[in-house]
């Protein structure tokens, strides 16, 4: 299955899904990165892997519609069974959502549908939840709001900041998305642009609360 990557920022979940196909436990191949931001550390990794780039930035006061014709263009050409967001900072137009209908993925920072949007951590301490996590989910024209594929329960402790819980978020979604991309790659999940047919959710995360 040929997966384009598009991130915006460090791409720790780039680099945990190319350390899963490293090590066998996710049959994907990327074809390619593709990024808004030209100076994304994730650029890098993908360039130092020999990994295919595409930048399309868009700035302030661009045109977005032709951003989403120019970023679709790129994506389409490099010929992907899977679009995968890790990390990729906008809100996708209808171009590439009709061009991928139910074949674009994201990984976000909480149990959604709790914490859509740009801080999951923090939303999630200032919300009091005592639980979090990260969600996969099928990517459709809202905000974090398409069909959950799966998702991982993280424990919010006392003394959290946005930052110590985002991390520990992180490491499971390190394990998460490349366990999704791995599933829909062997047909254990198949996507469609209406719904997930085989969701699962992941239950492997303890959901004890830690005592205060
Ligand atoms: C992740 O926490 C992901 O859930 C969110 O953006 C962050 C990207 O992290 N959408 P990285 O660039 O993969 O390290």
């Amino acid at each position: 299955m040929d997966v384009v990557v598009l991130v915006s920022g460090r791409g720790s979940n780039l680099k945990a899904i190319c350390n899963a196909i490293d090590a066998g436990t996710c049959e994907a191949n990327i074809v390619g990165v593709v990024s808004d931001r030209r100076k994304a550390a994730a650029l890098a990794f993908a360039e130092e892997r020999a990994v295919p780039t595409r930048v399309v930035p868009l700035r302030k006061g661009d045109d977005r519609d032709l951003w989403n014709e120019s970023l679709t263009k790129e994506v389409a050409a490099l010929n992907p069974d899977l679009i995968v967001l890790a990390g990729f900072m906008r809100v996708l137009g209808p171009p590439l959502l009709e061009r991928f209908p139910g074949r674009i993925i994201n990984v976000h920072p909480a149990l959604l549908p709790s914490f859509a949007g740009h801080n999951g951590p923090q939303e999630a301490l200032d919300g009091g939840v005592r639980i979090s996590g990260c969600t996969v989910h099928v990517v459709d024209g809202g905000v974090d709001t398409g069909p959950i594929i799966a998702q991982a329960a993280v424990p919010v402790l006392a003394d959290d900041t946005a930052d110590a819980l985002h991390a520990r978020i992180q490491i499971q979604e390190h394990r998460l998305l490349p366990g999704v991309i791995h599933q829909i790659a062997i047909g254990a999940i198949t996507l469609n642009p209406l719904s997930v047919n085989t969701p699962v959710a992941d239950s492997t995360q303890s959901l004890t609360v830690p005592d205060a």
